[in-house]
């Protein structure tokens, strides 16, 4: 008898990954897992505890299954020896274990911080360079790369979603361009998993933004339909901003990654000596 395929979930813990467990519990079968409790498993669910830093963790948890959403990780700058264990080792540990266990595709949250050089004028899609805006959008630069490599040379199929800002409503003026809800998220991983073919994919993880700075024209054949819209959101957001005096003309709003660009930035004062 074959069995329903096993979904594996990293960092279901974690903000996303707890809305995805919820999500994903109930349709399919699941294995949930991060290096901290995950409380009870629920209905055709498993939960393992691990520690992707090592590799014989790695290994345990992805046995058996058919895809991986890898979203364990450190999601903002910290200092290097975590983020090399969390987002770059952990990462490998994952590919090399998905291989070797003979799982079909790995969806990796993967994050906007890889392009957030690019200025706010400018339109990007899954091809445009990485222009990583911190070592934490550095991380995740060598993340996707590791997903080509086991790609191209293993056919292990990825789909790379560089998820913009995940938050129940945006909260800020850069947001109407990143937004993206858990729903949509969440309908953007499941069409990641369902989809017939991805090869490699780059995908942006955001919702329907008039304001988009991102293409996902290429990622078409997911059949991601994105719901929800920052625009609703608009209106308020100007209020709130004229109200508290900041203009879109600081640092942070020159580069689509906002603070995490404008953070220790100063070429102008290298430009000068
Ligand atoms: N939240 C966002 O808006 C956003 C935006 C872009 C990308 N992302 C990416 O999405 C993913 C999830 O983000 P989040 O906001 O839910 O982060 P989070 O910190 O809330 O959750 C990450 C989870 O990963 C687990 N984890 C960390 N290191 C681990 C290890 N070595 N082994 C096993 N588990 C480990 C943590 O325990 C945590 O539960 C991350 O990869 C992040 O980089 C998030």
């Amino acid at each position: 008898m074959t069995q329903e395929p096993l979904i594996v979930l990293t960092g279901a813990a974690g903000k996303i990954g707890r809305r995805t467990r919820a999500f994903l519990k109930g349709r399919c079968r699941l294995r949930s897992t991060d290096m901290l409790e995950l409380g009870e498993a629920g209905r055709g669910e498993e939960v393992a505890l691990a520690d992707l830093s090592r590799a014989d963790d790695a290994a345990r948890v992805v046995r058996d299954a058919t895809a991986v959403v890898h979203l364990a990780g450190i999601p903002r700058d910290a200092p290097i020896d975590a983020i090399a264990g969390a987002n770059m080792i952990a990462t490998w540990n994952l590919f090399e274990a998905a291989r070797d266990a003979g799982v079909r595709r790995v969806v990796l949250g993967s994050t906007n911080h890889v392009v957030g050089f690019y200025a706010p004028e400018e339109r990007l899609d899954a091809e445009t360079p990485p222009r990583a805006d911190s070592l934490y959008g550095a991380s995740k630069v060598f993340a996707e790369s590791v997903a080509r490599l086991f790609w191209d040379k293993h056919g292990l199929e990825t789909v790379c979603l560089r998820i913009g800002s995940a938050l129940e409503r945006p909260t800020e003026l850069r947001h109407l361009s990143t937004w993206v809800s858990y729903d949509d998220l969440n309908r953007l991983i499941w069409a990641s998993l369902t989809a017939e073919r991805t090869g490699f994919t780059v995908a942006y993880g955001i919702s329907d933004n008039a304001r988009a700075w991102w293409s996902n024209a290429g990622a078409r054949h997911l059949g991601y339909q994105p719901e929800d819209r920052s625009a609703d959101h608009e209106a308020r957001l100007i209020a709130a901003n004229r109200l508290s005096g900041l203009t879109e003309r600081t640092l942070d709003a020159q580069f689509q990654g906002g603070r995490w660009a404008a953070e220790g930035y100063d070429r102008t004062r290298i430009e000068r000596s």
